[in-house]
């Protein structure tokens, strides 16, 4: 009885949540037939803050001017507000905006209340002093899960603290384009890190079906296939046949589907010449249909619009209405005018959109404002007010941003340092905060270091906290692109009392287009500033804050210790030092493959046909030779794997095959280590991947100590898609392969299919 108590009671929860939901949808479906055209299209709308702030765009503290207020919630009866313009807001302020909109909302016939959204993809932004993590980059570098249920879980209790109950978040996009401006915000180029942080992520940010009162509503976006724009550049086109968006950019989607996701935000760009926002094939086919979606699909910034003008598929800006709506989208982030719901409405009245689409549409809104609890109370609530930057977050930041910490290279064992040694810190990152917090840190850019917490430290100052002031100085000035902080001759000459040069290069903040590169070679003036520091012959590490690989192949070689730090958040310049000086033993692994050049960009789950099959120049290496490969981290212990056990070599039908393996700390610290399991299909009906990770665990061993890691896989571990385009698991035989030991068995199908095959 004891053990079979909480499978009781989490099947007596989920019925109740399920009779909840069946009670909701009948309300969202009642409420729907009382309302009119208008207040049904008011729904679909909605607008960003300027549109109801004292001053439009200009407005500066939040503040709401009553009238615009008034003509969006009563005129307009829109069912959704966004964002903030470019300022973080107090969390007070936040609740003072959400309650003045609720308060406007009394005004209105059937009295629904609008639901607001923000964008907290590491934490909560537009709120100062709200708590800012690893960008997901850096989650997937941790290989901890339950790190990410926990960070997604303070965004959401921070949100709610404010009064904000829709996060746009978490991104699934697949990192498989490191020239893309947001590839910071995905999980990186691997499949199942991306399933398994997101769902993770979904769950913690939804707890409890949304019935918690820290829990906020999640955007899954951008679907689909947005990540991987031929052009690199943010928002342009992705060409990308249909048997590889189902292998690499949809498995993501529709595991968070499964996980009761409840919105979507569609990708910005096309996807093989169509726009995604007008494609009823993966908004209506794809995902309704076949992943089953039953939440709100919401659009991207103005993109019905572009569908006129961008993507010149819709001649008319009504046309391009109702396209969108007719393809699926529930919602439209307008975002700064009242044109959707004025050219929806006469769509419908000219019979270019149906009433059940619309209803449809509606019904989908209201249950998620049901779900979230907004119709009993669409306040701010008092008792989740002091949710709000609380100190245990701050620790847990630091957790996250040191298991992030990824360290590429460090000969000699030059790491960790001594604390006793005289260091010089140099390169544009070393005096900023925001070039270690990327994206949609408390602005939208992240750029602007005025609304970073006062306690946010940069890398020179947690070294000077660590080590003394007098045993740091600095050649770099305030301002990531200051012409101080490359002048060669400084640098020289205060290399003449150090022991070691920390080199901070990088990435300052940025976010979507502005983000866009030509190419990912590190800006000339950071080599030079390199190549200066490494003539003084003084040993260099160099720390890497960056969202995406810049290539530093020319420098690499003579560098003694490289880090890659990522964009980790708050505590970003913390977790550097501690690594760098010992305080911390380092346990991140990179979740892409980095790579040497343009030319080189080969991902780690390749196809054997991506190796050149004739190698005739010796500058063209044959395959997969990135500078640090999917997977790299070093620790300052050694880790030593023994065989594979398995307990059989043989796999049939539905069978689950168990994976062992005894791993030892052999060396003399503790520390944490990622188990990475991969398999590989040797043989199949299509070229297979040379290897796929199919499940990761993260352990913690002490020096000397050693611990057995067991898997449980099964044939869902071994599937691929198909030239039909289905999910298959073809028998024959398959490796595993963990650390450097890999194994061999077969896979047959069960008894019972092989009846069914003849
Ligand atoms: C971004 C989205 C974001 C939205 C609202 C868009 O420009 O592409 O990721 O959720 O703005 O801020």
């Amino acid at each position: 009885m004891k053990n079979i108590l909480p499978v009781l009671i989490l099947i007596y929860c989920s019925n109740l949540l399920q009779a909840q939901n069946n009670a909701d949808k009948a309300k969202a479906f009642a409420l729907v037939k009382q309302m009119t055209l208008e207040e049904k299209v008011g729904q679909m709308t909605q607008v960003t803050h300027a549109v109801i702030a004292k001053g439009g765009w200009s407005n500066e503290d939040g503040s709401l001017d009553p009238v615009a207020l008034k003509n969006a919630v009563v005129n307009h009866k829109i069912g959704s507000i966004i964002n903030v313009t470019a300022h973080a807001l107090p969390d007070a302020q936040w609740r003072n905006i959400i309650t003045q909109i609720q308060d406007e909302v009394k005004n209105t016939r059937l009295k629904i209340p609008v639901i607001y959204g923000l964008d907290g993809i590491h934490g909560q932004t537009y709120t100062l002093n709200s708590t800012l993590f690893p960008q997901n980059i850096g989650m997937a570098a941790t290989r901890n899960v339950d790190l990410v249920k926990a960070a997604a879980k303070v965004t959401a209790k921070e949100l709610r603290a404010s009064g904000v109950r829709w996060n746009f978040a978490p991104v699934l996009d697949c990192g498989r384009q490191p020239q893309w401006s947001r590839f910071a915000e995905t999980y990186g180029e691997d499949v199942y890190i991306g399933k398994t942080m997101g769902v993770t992520a979904v769950k913690a940010y939804e707890e409890d079906g949304l019935k918690n009162p820290t829990a906020v509503a999640v955007s899954l976006k951008h679907y689909l296939g947005y990540s991987m724009p031929r052009s690199g550049k943010d928002r342009t086109p992705a060409y990308i046949p249909e048997i590889e968006m189902r292998e690499y950019f949809l498995p993501q989607f529709r595991e968070a589907v499964k996980a009761g996701a409840s919105s979507v935000m569609v990708n910005s760009g096309e996807i093989n010449g169509v726009p995604v926002h007008a494609s009823k094939y993966l908004l209506t086919d794809v995902l309704r249909k076949e992943l089953g979606f039953e939440g709100v699909i919401v659009t991207d910034w103005e993109d019905i619009k572009r569908l006129n003008d961008r993507h010149f598929v819709a001649s008319t800006p009504r046309e391009a209405v109702a396209m969108a709506v007719n393809a699926g989208i529930d919602m439209s982030m307008v975002p700064s005018d009242y044109s959707f719901y004025d050219l929806l409405i006469e769509a419908v009245k000219k019979g270019e959109v149906s009433m059940s689409r619309i209803d449809d549409a509606v019904t989908r809104i209201l249950f998620m404002k049901m779900k979230l609890g907004l119709f009993d109370n669409p306040y701010p609530e008092k008792d989740v007010a002091n949710n709000f930057g609380r100190q245990e977050y701050q620790s847990l930041a630091l957790d996250a941003a040191h298991e992030a910490m990824t360290l590429l290279k460090n000969q000699d064992k030059i790491l960790p340092l001594s604390k006793t040694a005289k260091v010089l810190v140099a390169g544009p990152s070393a005096q900023s905060t925001t070039a270690l917090n990327g994206c949609w840190s408390y602005v939208w850019q992240g750029n602007q270091e005025q609304w970073y917490p006062a306690d946010s430290k940069t890398i020179f100052q947690a070294l000077t906290d660590k080590l003394g002031a007098a045993n740091v100085t600095t050649t770099t000035a305030k301002g990531f692109d200051n012409a101080a902080n490359y002048d060669i001759e400084k640098l020289k000459a205060a290399a003449v009392n150090s022991d070691v040069i920390i080199l901070c290069l990088g990435e300052n903040a940025y976010a979507e287009s502005p983000g866009n590169t030509r190419d990912l070679a590190l800006p000339q003036q950071q080599t030079d500033l390199a190549k200066a520091a490494i003539a003084t012959g003084k040993p260099v590490i160099l720390v890497l804050t960056e969202g995406r690989p810049r290539f530093i192949t020319d420098i690499a070689p003579q560098m003694k210790g490289i880090l890659m730090a990522y964009w980790s958040g708050k505590k970003t310049a913390e977790a550097i030092s501690d690594v760098l000086f010992g305080d911390y033993n380092p346990d991140g692994l990179l979740p892409f493959s980095y790579p040497k050049s343009m030319g080189e960009i080969v991902l780690y789950d390749r196809k054997p046909t991506e190796e050149v099959r004739e190698v005739f120049n010796d500058n063209i290496s044959g395959g997969y030779d990135p500078l640090f490969p999917f997977g790299f981290g070093l620790s300052y212990t050694t880790f030593e794997y023994g065989d594979i056990k398995l307990s059989s070599d043989k796999l049939a039908g539905n069978d689950k095959l168990t994976v062992s393996i005894v791993i030892k700390n052999t060396g003399d610290k503790n520390g944490k280590h990622t188990v990475e399991l991969y398999t590989r299909d040797l043989y199949a009906s299509i070229t297979p991947n040379i290897r796929r990770l199919r499940a990761f665990q993260k352990i913690s061993l002490k020096a000397g100590e050693t611990k057995t890691v067991t898997f449980t896989i099964d044939k869902n571990d071994l599937a691929f898609v198909n030239e039909k385009l289905r999910t298959v698991t073809e028998p024959g035989d398959f490796e595993v392969m963990i650390g450097d030991k890999k194994i061999r068995f077969s896979y047959s199908l069960s008894e019972k299919s092989l009846k069914q095959a003849f």
